[in-house]
């Protein structure tokens, strides 16, 4: 690509990013990757049946609760959550596990940050089973 190309193009994705991290926060599957490592992979492998403390989270994106590890023993609160896992949910839960779902294994407090949210729930998105 020409220079000049990349920089209009660059100065897009910029302002378009600026625009957008108000309302719906941009987000960003690299950084989420890297807050994955830092915070969920102490537990969660994403392996596919590989448990650790947590489930395997490959392909958790689009599946029910409770259902993606067939390895994992999930606690009832979780199998029986009636939720599915897409950004609201997700977002909803990680900001406060046992809050959202009571009764869930799962003890970290949660990721404050919104941005962080969104980012680890794309990274997640991008992982397949
Ligand atoms: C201290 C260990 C631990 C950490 C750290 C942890 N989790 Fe968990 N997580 C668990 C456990 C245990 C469960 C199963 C909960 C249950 O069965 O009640 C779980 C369940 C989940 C589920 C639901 C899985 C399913 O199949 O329904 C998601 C999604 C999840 N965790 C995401 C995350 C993310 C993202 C992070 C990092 C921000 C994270 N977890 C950090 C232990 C952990």
């Amino acid at each position: 690509m020409r220079p000049y190309f990349a920089a209009v193009l660059g100065s897009a994705a910029l302002t378009l990013g600026l625009l957008s991290s108000g309302a719906a926060h941009a987000q960003d599957a690299t950084a989420g990757q890297a807050i994955f490592k830092a915070k969920c992979n102490f537990c969660h492998s994403l392996v596919p049946g590989q448990r650790g403390v947590g489930p395997s989270l490959l392909g958790v994106v689009g599946a029910k609760a409770g259902t993606t590890d067939a390895n994992f023993h999930y606690s009832d609160a979780l199998k029986n959550s009636g939720k599915t896992w897409n950004a609201a949910t997700l977002d909803a839960y990680l900001t406060d596990p046992r809050g959202y779902i009571p009764g869930v294994k799962m003890t970290i407090k949660g990721l404050p940050e919104a941005a962080d949210r969104a980012n680890v729930v794309a990274f997640l998105g991008t992982l397949k089973k």
